[in-house]
């Protein structure tokens, strides 16, 4: 049985398909990872999957509980930190955890138990008893992940979870994701493409409503990434060599002495000997790993807004 498992999920809003007929099959333990320009369908797609959205058609479910027959069942199971995050602010870190532990039937102890471990890891006890109105941003995200993870829940739904976080603050949360792997399945949606490479096993990339790429992050970066590019660093490059590498190369940058070259069937050593033969000065040249940023943009050709 999948943790997570969709046919055809689609949600219309008036005439705007935001969801599109999508087939997702996330295994328990995976960490997958939606990828999409904004206004792509994840969060649509996350808050359908948690039981807070009704789909137009298709359907979907978690650990074989079907989200439109049997959300109480789903919601059980599940922990989510959506991308608004919902606090109370007139309550303190304890009191937020306490309240949703209390959703989920749990007792005092074991509350109490979780929320201290939870609050740790996310640097936050310190500010523990504060009222959350008075919180940054970045602190009210990580108690936003605390809550999803309270209940200690089979399922997670995190929602950019690491929006507008500190260096600091969102490698302690990649460190806790990463432990959690093989034992929680967890769905995430990012803007950081670093973390999206770095945290997820499989990774889906969404445009328009629909699913247009899957596979690991290796698999993204070899099977679809056609352009290969190197980077020389040079010196006296003339106007002539420029003009004549443009002429056969797909695309050409430059910025301060660094050159960079795009083509399909990159000849890194006939490059490098070309430049020598006219007199440029080569300092280093090398080939560049696709990166997963490559990958996002070739797919939805739209740079990354956030
Ligand atoms: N309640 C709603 N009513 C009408 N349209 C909506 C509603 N919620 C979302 N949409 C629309 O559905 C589409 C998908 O939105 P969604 O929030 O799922 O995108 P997203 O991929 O999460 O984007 P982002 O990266 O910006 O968070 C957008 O065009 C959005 O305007
Ligand atoms: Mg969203």
């Amino acid at each position: 049985m999948n943790a997570v498992q969709t046919f055809k999920l689609t949600k219309e809003f008036d005439s705007l398909v935001a969801v599109n007929g999508i087939d997702l099959e996330i295994k328990k333990g995976e960490l997958f990872s939606l990828l999409g320009p904004n206004g792509a369908g994840k969060t649509t797609t996350i808050r359908m999957l948690c039981c807070l959205l009704k789909p137009t058609r298709g359907t979907a479910s978690v650990l074989g509980h079907d989200v439109v027959r049997v959300p109480f069942a789903v919601k059980k199971l599940i922990g989510v930190s959506p991308q608004d995050t919902i606090l109370s602010e007139r309550l303190n870190c304890w009191e937020n955890l306490a309240l949703i532990g209390k959703v989920h039937g749990l007792s005092s102890n074991e509350v109490k138990g979780r929320s201290e471990e939870l609050l740790e890891t996310m640097g936050l006890m310190d500010r523990a008893k504060d009222q959350v109105r008075k919180f940054s941003g970045g602190m009210k995200r990580r108690l936003s992940i605390a809550m999803a993870l309270v209940s200690d829940p089979q399922v997670l739904f995190l929602d950019e979870p690491t929006l507008g976080l500190d260096p600091q603050a969102r490698r302690n949360i990649w460190e806790h994701m990463a432990g959690l792997k093989g034992k929680k399945t967890i769905l995430l949606t990012t803007h950081y493409m670093e973390e999206a490479d770095f945290l997820s096993e499989r990774i889906g990339i969404i445009d328009e409503g629909r699913v247009v790429a899957l596979g690991t992050p290796q698999e993204l970066k070899t099977n679809l990434i056609e352009m290969r590019s190197m980077v020389v660093s040079t010196e006296n490059l003339t106007a002539e060599v420029i003009a004549d590498l443009q002429s056969k190369y797909s695309r050409l940058e430059m910025a301060k002495g660094r050159l960079k070259i795009y083509h399909k069937d990159l000849d890194f050593k006939g490059i490098v000997d070309y430049l020598h033969s006219r007199g440029v000065t080569v300092y280093s040249a090398a080939l560049e790993q696709p990166t997963l940023e490559d990958v996002f943009i070739q797919i939805t050709g739209k740079k990354l807004r956030d």
